[in-house]
């Protein structure tokens, strides 16, 4: 029992059981395969992305973010800009307490480099339901090269716990035809 004192003092020095022995070499393999799975499909899985990061600031980032907002807005919905910024170039969203800004519209088959930060604190990009995640964290740019290839409605959900309103915390991007 690990809550009372072990009766041999020298516990390390014990003999280890061939079946626990067994476990640890499946469990020791086990980890070796996932690590090179991870570079496997950091080539050929679809979810993983060879993203890039930069430093940034909030003040910086909400900079860029709001100019390029002011430049494209079509329209408005639930308060929120909804922006169509022309294809190639960079768009920018950014994650607060407890929002995702502003509503991109995209054009399907165009490429875009999508910038993402945080002005306060971690939260989680997923985008729904083609299931892109990234981590996002305060003071750095995360950015990804995305073509959407479907039309429609997506959700961008925030799945990294961030205080009281983090279930709130859900977003929407266009991708038109
Ligand atoms: Cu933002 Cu959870």
């Amino acid at each position: 029992m690990a809550i009372t004192p072990p009766t041999e003092r020298i516990w390390w020095r014990e003999p280890v059981a061939r079946v626990e022995l067994v476990w640890i070499a499946i469990a020791f393999l086990w980890g070796l395969v996932m690590f090179f799975m991870m570079i496997y499909w950091h080539g050929a899985g679809e979810q993983n992305l060879s993203n890039e990061a930069y430093r940034t600031t909030p003040e910086a980032f909400a900079a860029k973010a709001e100019a390029m907002t002011d430049q494209y807005t079509v329209r408005e919905e639930t308060g929120f800009p909804v922006v169509q910024p022309p294809p190639g170039s960079d768009v920018y969203l950014i994650a607060r307490l407890w929002q995702w800004w502003p509503i991109l519209e995209l054009q399907r088959g165009e490429s875009y480099r999508l910038h993402v930060a945080s002005l306060d604190w971690q939260h989680g990009f997923s985008l729904q339901p083609i299931n892109i995640n990234l981590q996002i964290h305060p003071g750095y740019e995360m950015v990804l090269t995305v073509t959407p290839d479907q039309a429609g409605e997506y959700a961008i959900v925030c799945n990294e716990y961030c205080g009281i309103g983090h279930h709130t915390m859900v977003g929407k991007m266009y991708v038109t035809e």
